[in-house]
């Protein structure tokens, strides 16, 4: 693995050129008090270096004629990691991590000087550690100062994130490998979930189920807080309570995914509590369906970002004009966005090392086009509420149809020829969803 992070550091240096790009690790997080959350990488510096501790500095300068990757760490300090936990420390980093330099983070304000001064500019990304981010704009301020009497130095400062982002979005074989990991440990999950769905049962007794999996299963647990919604819940799109006795007759929304040494997985499924589908329930299920087959049919290799965004909405809104929940020109119906009281979310996401992945969906009015390696969600979905307002000039929802929250989330590579569906194993189909 050390060999693939250093491959990319080599690729973002060949990118950054005379620059010098300095990256901040994640902060711990303090829960309360002094009860830490669980300590969760930046994905940027991750993706960089490997390294897995907070309170850390990674620089590379490429131009640098000795140093070209530097890391500062925490030193190694035998009271504060007995409480905290064992730290690589400056000796071994430089080995473990492949860093041509090692120092301690309490020599960054002296170190990190003669690795900026000669750049012609800095590739910072403005993070929430806002002491941070001020301690790099004084360093920049102070070597623009001597600009004109030198003629060197760092003139810009510039976010990495159009370098940097196109590197994480296409994945390798080893990062592909993993998700796959994290996918199938999510399949089973799923698998289960439709197992257990019974009425009477309560909706944290499925989250349990499915997490203890995650965790059994070798991976670091929920990629995001589970949605198990049952019934009305499902109408609510982040909904994580997920403490409501489930009734015959509702549906089960079921959105949970695994984290896998930081690689995620995010699938939705959703089906009738009890046996079978309710007449509403069963046509608005297919019609979810639909929409997404066609908008999987859009990610292909050269298709603009919206198109799978727009042959969901366009299967959703043509569906609501035949059941007359919607009404009017369709045209017109999709450019004002009546439909967005029933479908209010975009329909996918990058996936990776975020959930939410890095990537550039647009540059001014151009939107960028799916390319091999990439990994997106698709996941349309139709909310009608029981307390539902329709838009403006729209038809009232009759009351049989209120009450139903209905998902369905694949992940989805981008291959050379066309799509891989990475989620396959987990069923969607009407039948698969009934018993
Ligand atoms: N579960 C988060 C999402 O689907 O985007
Ligand atoms: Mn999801
Ligand atoms: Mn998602």
């Amino acid at each position: 693995m050390q060999a693939e992070f250093r491959q990319r550091r080599e690729q973002f240096m060949a990118k950054i050129g005379t620059g010098t790009a300095i990256l901040r690790s994640a902060p711990t997080a303090v829960m309360h008090n002094d009860v830490e959350y669980n300590f969760r990488q930046d994905s940027n510096f991750f993706y960089l270096t490997g390294f897995n501790e907070a309170n850390a500095v990674a620089v590379l300068a490429p131009h640098h004629e000795t140093h070209q990757f530097v890391l500062f760490v925490q030193p190694k300090d035998r009271d504060k990691e007995t409480w905290t936990g064992y730290r690589v420390g400056v000796e071994a980093a430089k080995e473990q991590y492949g860093a041509d330099e090692v120092y301690s983070i309490q020599e960054l304000d002296e170190k990190l000087t003669q690795y900026v001064e000669k750049a012609d500019r800095i590739y910072y990304h403005f993070g929430r550690d806002h002491n941070f981010n001020q301690k790099i704009l004084n360093l920049w301020q102070r070597l623009i100062a001597t600009y004109e009497k030198k003629g060197i130095g760092p003139i810009a400062l510039e976010d990495p994130i159009l370098l940097l982002h196109p590197l994480r979005q296409s994945k390798s074989a080893s990062e592909l490998s993993l998700m796959r990991k994290a996918i199938e440990i999510a399949a089973e999950a799923h698998n289960l979930a439709l197992e257990m769905r019974n009425p009477g049962r309560y909706e944290y007794e499925i989250q349990a189920e499915m997490e203890r999996l995650f965790r059994l299963r070798g991976g670091l647990g929920a990629a995001y807080p589970s949605i198990v919604a049952s019934g009305a819940n499902a109408c609510i799109l982040h909904y994580t309570e997920n403490d409501r006795q489930m009734q015959d007759g509702e549906l089960l929304l079921v959105d949970a995914g695994c984290s896998y040494d930081y690689y995620n997985s995010d699938i939705t499924r959703t089906y009738p509590v009890g046996n079978r589908f309710t007449e509403e329930q069963r046509i608005l299920y297919n019609l979810v369906l639909t929409a997404q087959e066609k908008a999987i049919a859009q990610v292909q290799p050269g298709n603009p970002w919206n198109l799978f965004h727009d042959a969901a909405v366009r299967t959703i809104v043509e569906g609501l004009m035949h059941l007359g929940l919607l009404q009017g020109d369709i045209e017109e119906t999709i450019k004002a966005e009546k439909y967005k009281p029933f479908f209010m979310h975009g329909t996918g996401h990058w996936l990776g090392l975020d959930v939410h992945d890095v990537g550039i969906r647009q540059i001014g009015e151009t939107w960028q086009s799916f390319q091999p390696g990439q990994v997106v969600t698709v996941e349309p979905g139709i909310y009608i509420r029981p307390d539902f307002q329709p838009c403006e000039g729209q038809p009232e929802v009759p009351d049989r149809w209120r009450g139903i929250g209905i998902r369905i989330e694949d992940d989805v590579l981008v291959t050379e020829t066309g799509h891989d569906i990475l989620t396959a194993a987990v069923p969607k189909s009407i039948e698969a969803m009934e018993r």
